[in-house]
């Protein structure tokens, strides 16, 4: 299910819209700016969108870590006020992890709340094998083509994340 929407991977056009869509779903600028950073620096390696009827409703964005196995950051991830609860995440998550997994990445790391990521197969005993400033219950990993190597920390986000 993907709550009818579209999706597919940002394009230089959809910045404005992507901008626009986090500030509202944040309601403050730091992700929006966390996102631009990213970009800016060369560490945004994956955006993806959703859209219904042409317009964003929904991003997730996969970012470069320091590890030592190809590893990405998810998050920020929103949807647009009036659409949440139909699956609109949900689908742009399981899309956006199906394109990490083709390109050959091994880990995902994400934090946040395991209640939601969880079902995507986030869990926080795969990331609590990696040495982070983020660890903790909510600090979760996902295994991408094949099981993870046991503790091989240190792991990091971006040096963007550190402004958020
Ligand atoms: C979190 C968010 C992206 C979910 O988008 P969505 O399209 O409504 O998600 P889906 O419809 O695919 O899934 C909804 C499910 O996620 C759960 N969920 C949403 N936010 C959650 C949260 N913070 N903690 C736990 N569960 C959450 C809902 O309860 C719902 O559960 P259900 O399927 O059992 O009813 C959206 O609520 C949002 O943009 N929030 C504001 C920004 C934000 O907090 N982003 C997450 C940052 S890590």
């Amino acid at each position: 299910m993907t709550g009818g929407a579209t999706l597919r991977a940002e394009t230089p056009e959809d910045h404005s819209a992507i901008h626009g869509l986090l500030v509202a779903a944040f309601e403050r600028y730091g992700e929006a700016e966390l996102v631009e950073a990213l970009r800016k620096e060369g560490d945004l390696v994956f955006g993806g969108v959703a859209t219904v009827n042409g317009v964003i409703v929904g991003y997730a964005a996969l970012s470069r870590m320091n590890a030592p196995i190809p590893a990405l950051g998810l998050g920020p991830v929103a949807v647009a006020a009036t659409l949440r609860q139909k699956g609109v995440a949900s689908a742009l998550l399981r899309w956006s992890l199906a394109r990490a997994q083709d390109d050959q990445w091994r880990a995902i790391f994400v934090l946040g709340e395991s209640a939601f990521y969880g079902r995507f197969g986030f869990k926080p005993e795969l990331a609590a094998d990696f040495n982070s400033p983020y660890a903790g219950p909510h600090f979760m990993a996902l295994a991408l083509n094949g099981a993870l190597p046991a503790k091989v920390g240190p792991v990091d986000y971006a040096p963007a994340f550190e402004r958020l």
